[in-house]
């Protein structure tokens, strides 16, 4: 599956709820795992490859998949403690890192792809990768809330973003 890349208005397009659990959505989330091993990510939101679901898939174990794979459908945050601060990517800024504060330690209730609810606690790098894909459903990017100095190191990279997706979605 191919990766919609910033400023694809999907991508601040709050999703919908999954209300389905039925062979497409176990189809969805065994594709979407292959595109996130495929393009070197620990996580990966639906609306990312266009689908406008609450359902996003995350693995940060070092293991061999499936160690470690999580498909969260319909999530929730249950709790978040603490804070932490480091370098965040995301597959649609392809290239682009910023400084980012995110929870230190966060608590999610989910779906899984059979509709049974589950709560996931992850810290670290787990809990960076739950709120980043999370605020994919809710139509937010990660560049959104970030320091000044930040947006600045960035914002070429972004225009220059847009300026691609512009020439690749010009109409004749
Ligand atoms: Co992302």
């Amino acid at each position: 599956m191919k990766i919609v890349h910033y400023p694809d208005p999907v991508l601040t397009t709050p999703a919908k709820p999954v209300t389905d659990f039925g062979p497409r959505l176990k189809q969805v989330v065994e594709e979407m795992f292959l595109t996130m091993y495929t393009e070197k990510g620990v996580g990966l939101a639906a609306p990312q490859i266009g689908i406008s679901r609450r359902i996003y898939v995350v693995n940060c174990a070092p293991e061999q998949p499936p160690e470690g794979e999580i498909a969260l459908i319909n999530p929730v945050i249950l709790k978040v403690e603490g804070e932490q601060c480091g370098d965040e990517g995301c597959l649609s800024f392809p290239g682009i890192f910023v400084q980012k504060v995110r929870p230190g330690k966060v608590t999610v209730r989910a779906q899984d792809v059979n509709g049974k609810f589950f709560e996931v606690t992850g810290e670290g790098l787990l809990a960076r990768a739950l709120v980043h894909e999370l605020e994919h459903l809710e139509g937010k990017v990660f560049i959104e809330d970030i320091e000044p100095a930040e947006f600045i190191k960035v914002r070429k990279d972004l225009e220059s973003m847009k300026r691609e997706y512009k020439k690749a979605h010009a109409t004749a």
